[in-house]
């Protein structure tokens, strides 16, 4: 069906932080698939590991223990400092699942709190529950009826946060750094305030760290920027690094409203798909990648600065780690066609900002050859 208004591009292949066309043109990958090929492609580690798994079972049911999904699970836990792990397929099934479980939380402890309150221009997916919970009205019309409770508020403004809040209240849902909706930061005070916020009215603060988790913004979860502990965490697109797959992540107290037939997922954290994000976490530590993701942060956040010195539609720069977005005067859409004519893959957050989100172990190389590219790029976009 036309959901998606495709680029004239057709990819085939891809090694490390290349892609290749079907008529084997060389493109340097700044989406990583939205985020998602944490590795890059072909990584041996994930080919060898996937290979072998493929071998073993591709899938057999949660009516079973999955002995991956254990191991996955505890080692999540361990990095969140969480207790416990719903697997499912994407970033709108985790959300899905962190909205249910805030209301089976409150109905078990027979409290009417069953809203969620989430953020101006925030993006959460495209299911009833989470677009009717993403903060943009475009992604709405035409879809009514929407579910009830939810309610929208202005990131980074914790005064209108604190008027939201009500006996019905029953969670917070943020991004710390919202990506589809521009590039925006959450402030560490205004999480921080946030936090306090939710513990004064016995709230549940739950993060989307569905495109900043995993290491994209330098620490494995975005919110260790804020240095907060939420109640829930919900990822996907780069935990699986281009094998589907998300996870909601509670505290035992909130996970323990789930209990056999609240809520499920036939193919969630099949053995395949959790072998594959064992690979990245594993990977992401072998490999050093969050300080690879700080020093090419560095790297470009440098060179983009430059270029923002240098042309004129070029505004301000946003974003952490490598989930970085360029604000432009002008719609990005015609730079974004010049750089894939150059041979760079970048993408759009909104209609302003040129969003780039390379694989966490881009090369410096790479992020040069990428700088040199958009400025050929933004060169003939000026002239
Ligand atoms: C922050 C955030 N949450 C949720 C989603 C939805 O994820 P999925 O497309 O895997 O359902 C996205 C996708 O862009 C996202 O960026």
């Amino acid at each position: 069906m036309k959901t998606y208004a495709r680029l004239p591009l057709t990819l085939v292949r891809g090694k490390g932080c290349y892609v290749f066309d079907d008529n084997g043109n060389k493109y340097l990958d700044f989406v990583a698939g939205i985020a998602v090929n944490t590795l890059g492609h072909g990584h041996p580690a994930m080919v060898k590991a996937l290979h072998e798994q493929t071998q073993q079972m591709l899938h057999c049911s949660n009516l079973y223990h999955i002995p991956q999904q254990v191991e996955l699970a505890t080692k999540l836990a361990a990095l969140s400092g969480l207790d416990q792990a719903f697997f499912c397929n994407s970033g709108a099934e985790a959300n899905e699942a962190a909205i249910k479980l805030a209301r089976k939380f409150f109905y078990d402890a027979d409290s009417n709190r069953r809203t969620v309150i989430t953020a101006t221009n925030s993006f959460h997916g495209r299911l009833l529950s989470t677009l009717t919970a993403t903060g943009q009205d475009k992604v709405k019309v035409g879809f009514d009826p929407l579910p009830a409770g939810f309610i929208h508020v202005p990131l980074n403004d914790l005064h209108a946060l604190t008027h939201a809040i009500d006996a019905n209240t029953a969670a917070v849902l943020l991004e710390p750094l919202q990506g589809e909706g521009g590039v925006n930061l959450a402030t560490a005070e205004y999480l921080q305030g946030v936090r306090k916020l939710c513990d004064e009215h016995g709230i549940l603060l739950m993060l989307d760290e569905v495109q900043t988790g995993i290491g994209r913004t330098g620490t494995m979860f975005a919110c260790e920027h804020a240095s907060i502990q939420p109640d829930i965490i919900t990822l996907a697109k780069g935990l699986g690094g281009g094998m589907p797959i998300g996870v909601m992540l509670a505290s035992e107290k909130v996970a323990s409203s789930f209990s056999p037939g609240t809520h499920g997922s036939t193919f969630g954290g099949n053995p395949l798909s959790c072998t594959a994000a064992l690979t990245v976490l594993k990977t992401i530590e072998t490999e050093a990648l969050l300080d690879n993701v700080k020093t090419r942060s560095q790297q470009l956040q440098q060179g983009l600065t430059d270029l923002i010195n240098r042309f004129d539609c070029l505004v301000a720069l946003r974003g952490q780690g490598l989930l970085l977005g360029l604000l432009c005067s002008c719609e990005v859409a015609p730079i974004i066609n010049l750089c894939r004519q150059h041979g760079l893959l970048v993408l759009p957050a909104g209609t302003h900002v040129l969003r780039m989100l390379p694989a966490l172990n881009i090369s410096e190389a790479e992020v040069s050859e990428a700088l040199m590219q958009l400025e050929k790029s933004l060169n003939e976009f000026s002239t």
